[in-house]
């Protein structure tokens, strides 16, 4: 008889910063992409500055930080509550299909119950296989995505290919 992990989803903290920077680099990896040092470290100070609209969420294993959420809060003029904005979402290759995934994209579902946000989305690519499991949640939209990435005074813009389609 199998028997289901035990898996607990809570807030980024500062002590998770090695496993953090470990999964975002694998999230990069898997899109075959990289950013500058200096947005890696930005990100990271902004999800854990209460003052930024960032939210970092993990998925602990047996003590083990195996799959996180990066999301922005933002205002919509659709809408008067707020909307959560799912940016990136990765579990480690060797904890995938325990349900890491699924538990962390209900632990939005389930805070925006509890904070009143009005909206959870998110985008990813046309053949994404984890697509699979958003189609558990809700269908795709037919809205199409544009983006023009502009160059950055600071140095800390996209890559020169740009990012990939999330
Ligand atoms: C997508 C991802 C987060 C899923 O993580 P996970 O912990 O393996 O997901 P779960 O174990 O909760 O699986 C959920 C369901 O979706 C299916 N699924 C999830 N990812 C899948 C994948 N890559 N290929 C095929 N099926 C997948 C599983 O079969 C499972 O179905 P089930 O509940 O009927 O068994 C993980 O594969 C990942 O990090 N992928 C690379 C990064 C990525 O694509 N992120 C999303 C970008 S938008």
């Amino acid at each position: 008889m199998s028997e289901t992990p035990t898996i607990t989803i809570r807030d980024l903290v500062a002590a998770d910063e090695q496993d953090w920077r470990r999964l975002w680099a694998g999230y990069l990896d898997f899109y075959e992409s990289a950013v500058p040092a200096a947005v890696t470290d930005s990100t990271w100070r902004r999800l854990l500055d209460p003052h930024q609209p960032l939210l970092g969420r993990v998925a602990e294993h047996d003590g083990a930080v195996i799959g996180i959420t990066n999301s922005v809060l933002h205002h919509s003029t659709w809408l008067t509550g707020q909307v959560c904005y799912l940016e990136d979402l990765f579990v480690d290759p060797v904890h995938r299909g325990l349900g890491a995934g699924r538990l962390l994209v209900q632990d939005l579902f389930d805070l925006a119950a509890a904070r009143g946000w009005a909206r959870v989305h998110w985008l990813t690519a046309q053949d994404n296989p984890a697509r699979r499991l958003y189609d558990t949640f809700v269908p795709a939209d037919h809205f199409v995505h544009y983006e023009r990435d502009l160059p950055s005074a600071d140095g800390t813009g996209p890559t020169p290919a740009g990012l990939p389609p999330r």
